[in-house]
């Protein structure tokens, strides 16, 4: 396991402070509410890839009704925030975090319901074998619901969208809509819909600057001091600058597995 953390104490502080407790993305309950929409999770088994500081694994149990969520990260300080969470929310008995090497889901074939995952693909670069990876772990008439972000093209990224990767260190990890749809039909997967994020999360990002470098600025800095906080604004002006040209793309995307 790589000491290398990206999601250290410092971090997830400072995304809880700008997306609420229990989540490193955004949008909160409502969003997970999008994504989830019209789905009955009553009874079922759900794993979550990339569970974070567990938000929304409790919530599947909590709210929504799942026998059991498995969420499976990464990193040891958002699984142990995740543990965290799962016992003071009560739904320990119901959710199971499990820190994992990056690779295959240690899950057996067809075990689980739905296959869920909130922003965290992004970091997994290979969408090919990742998909592949969720249709095994499906049980026929299962689903695949997530969200993530996108780069709305396959060519190279443009200077601006280039600047934010660098700035986010993101990596290689973004993706088309085009890739999106071709790895999970390629994988097997049945009535792939993608949904485009864009016009909502280009409404909100400029908020959250404003709150960066006004109201909350005192808060922020606490998380991460002065110099932390003038490195997000600068990443955030980066990050406005493709929302607005339309290059990042965050997408809820929804497959079965027939
Ligand atoms: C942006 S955060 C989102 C966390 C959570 N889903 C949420 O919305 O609050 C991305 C998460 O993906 C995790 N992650 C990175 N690479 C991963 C991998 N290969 N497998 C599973 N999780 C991974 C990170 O450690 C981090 O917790």
């Amino acid at each position: 396991m790589s000491d290398d953390l990206f999601y250290d104490e410092t971090h997830i502080a400072f995304l809880e402070e700008m997306w609420g407790e229990g989540f490193l993305s955004p949008g909160g309950p409502e969003e997970l509410n999008r994504i989830l929409d019209g789905l009955d999770l009553t009874g079922k088994t759900i794993v979550d890839i990339g569970c974070g500081t567990g938000g929304v694994a409790v919530r599947l149990a909590r709210d929504y009704g799942a026998a059991r969520v498995i969420g499976l990260d990464v990193e040891a300080p958002v699984c142990a925030h995740a543990r965290r969470r799962a016992d003071q929310a009560g739904v320990s008995d119901r959710v199971e975090i499990r820190q994992v090497e990056p690779g295959p889901m240690p899950l057996e074939n067809g075990s689980v319901d739905i296959v869920f995952s909130k922003d965290s693909i992004v970091h997994i670069p290979d969408k090919e074998t990742l998909s592949a990876d969720a249709f095994r772990v499906l049980r026929s008439g299962g689903c695949f619901a997530a969200s993530d972000w996108l780069i709305s093209h396959d060519g190279d990224p443009s200077p601006e969208m280039a600047d934010y990767i660098r700035k986010e260190d993101l990596g290689f990890g973004m993706a088309s809509p085009g890739r999106y749809r071709k790895a999970l039909e390629g994988a097997g997967f049945l009535n792939v819909a993608l949904t485009n994020r864009n016009p909502w999360y280009k409404t909100i990002a400029p908020k959250e600057l404003a709150r960066l470098r006004g109201e909350d600025r005192a808060r922020f800095e606490s998380a991460l001091g002065v110099d932390g906080v003038a490195h997000m604004a600068d990443l955030w002006e980066s990050m406005i600058r493709v929302l607005d040209s339309g290059e990042h793309c965050p997408h809820h995307f929804r497959a079965w597995k027939p």
